[in-house]
């Protein structure tokens, strides 16, 4: 390798995000991750993706923490490193498509608060419901002097997806004025060399970097990202290896000692790596023994691979096909998911693609009939609410379960009517459901999880007065004694 110029990768850790999202259903709190910043921030990074995806959900949810506060406290920890969030494009970290101002809002206080890098991905692949995003990340990137746009395509297998598709995308993406490209395999299934053929068709068209993530599932992560290298990909995602594999990333430690000595060698300090293992280890351990992390998820899942569906779909689909008594039909369903997916367009199977398909796969063999059934998210996939897929739908599904009906050609904002400003209207409601707001953040929690956000502000006020917010009559003001 002695003629390659040096070209240090770049490694994105993701033990604050995706890490813990993949292992233990994103339940680390911040009190984890605070004493360990600061030797973090020293390792030289790429980016740390400490934020987004579940984390925001999540923490209001389950944690009973603020997640701006979080974002705040990461970055007042993180002087040197670049923080990274995941975007779910026009549905900001929601179930639903925003109106564009409230994409905008969310953006800027991401920025203001502390992201520096912002990852932005669409089911469907469909760019246009990522250009509200990009357009605010690089509108604040120039107010703020911070911010960065990464479009992440969902990778997938099937007819449609060809290296010319991959490469005509790229360029798309790079005319929309993004700042760099992830590919974003969420079910491990990029293989060796597939990804080195397809980084490089993307080198060849686009100059954007490039960064690949991918996930341990299906146990070729690590080769896949050897290759990658070799091929001329910028960045890899990787986890510290206490939160690595599995259904994670490759561990940050083997892959820096993998280039170690190349022209890729990122130069990271093993000793330093080693006590940042050593802070997360005992809290793997606690994780261990509470179930919070099942040991389900350590191993190499093959079927992934076998079947081309996600491992997290996979385990949703014997659980919903247990609760029916029909575990027996297992493998029908599984080879009645490419035939579904095929009639709805070959769609990446990814949140909420996945769950959409792999639940009409389930009615279609339970049914003993197809599309006898639909969902109302199959329906509003057929109708283009979630926006356009790569290859047209099957015309007699269509007529079958939605006859006569109007469909849509639009980008997901405006099929779904959400066209006109909102987040006026969001505050609005939040104020005389009697909700203070204790800063301007507060009414984008409650827009993306009205219900769980309202939830929290209850919880905060209690922990702020003292009073339980239960018990309280908050109609005259008047607490029991
Ligand atoms: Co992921």
């Amino acid at each position: 390798m002695a003629e390659i110029a040096k070209k240090p990768i770049g490694i994105t850790e993701t033990v604050l995000r995706d890490a813990h999202q993949s292992l233990i259903a994103t339940r680390m709190p911040t009190e984890v991750m605070l004493p360990i910043v600061d030797k973090m921030d020293k390792v030289g990074y790429h980016s740390v993706e400490c934020w987004g995806g579940a984390t925001f959900d999540a923490a209001l949810r389950f944690l009973k923490e603020d997640p701006w506060e979080r974002l705040r406290k990461l970055r007042d920890g993180f002087k040197n490193t670049k923080l990274q969030m995941l975007f779910r494009g026009q549905n900001i970290l929601g179930y639903r498509p925003y109106a564009d101002d409230v994409v905008e809002a969310f953006v800027q206080k991401s920025i203001a608060n502390g992201i520096d890098v912002i990852r932005i991905f669409d089911c469907l692949n469909d760019i246009r419901n990522l250009k509200a995003a990009v357009d605010a990340t690089n509108k604040f990137k120039k107010i703020e002097g911070r911010g960065e746009s990464q479009i992440a395509l969902s990778y997938t297998l099937g007819d449609a997806y060809t290296l010319e598709y991959w490469a005509n995308i790229a360029k798309e993406i790079e005319e929309m004025g993004a700042d760099s490209i992830c590919i974003k395999d969420m079910a491990g299934l990029l293989t060796p060399y597939k990804a080195e053929e397809l980084v490089k068709t993307l080198k060849e068209s686009t100059k954007l970097p490039i960064q690949l993530h991918t996930h341990y599932t299906s146990g070729v992560a690590s080769m896949t990202y050897l290759k990658a290298v070799e091929a001329g990909v910028d960045v890899i995602d990787c986890a510290i290896s206490p939160f690595a594999l599995g259904t994670s990333q490759p561990a940050t430690e083997v892959m820096a000692k993998t280039f170690e000595g190349t022209p890729y060698d990122p130069g990271f300090d093993q000793k330093l790596l080693a006590e940042i293992a050593n802070h997360f280890a005992p809290y793997r351990e606690e994780c261990l023994k509470s179930g919070l992390m099942n040991t389900k998820v350590l191993g190499v899942n093959i079927k992934t691979l076998l079947y081309q569906v996600p491992g997290g779909m996979l385990s949703n689909m014997v659980s919903q096909l247990k609760e029916q008594g029909a575990e027996d039909r297992f493998n029908d369903v599984l080879e009645e998911i490419p035939r579904v997916r095929k009639d709805c367009g070959e769609p990446p199977l990814v949140t909420p693609s996945s769950q959409i398909v792999g639940t009409q796969a389930i009615f279609n063999v339970l049914m003993g009939e197809r599309y006898k059934m639909a969902t109302g998210e199959f329906k509003d996939l057929l109708r283009g609410n979630y926006g356009q897929t790569v290859k047209p739908m099957n015309q007699e599904v269509i007529d079958k379960v939605i006859p006569g009906e109007k469909r849509s050609t639009a980008r997901s904002a405006e099929a779904t009517g959400h066209t006109e400003p909102e987040l006026a209207s969001i505050e609005k409601e939040m104020l005389e459901k009697g909700f203070k707001k204790q800063q301007d953040e507060d009414v984008l929690s409650y827009a993306l999880l009205p219900q769980v956000a309202a939830d929290f502000f209850k919880y905060r006020d209690a922990q702020q007065t003292k009073v339980d917010a239960a018990k309280a009559d908050t109609k005259n003001g008047a607490y029991p004694v």
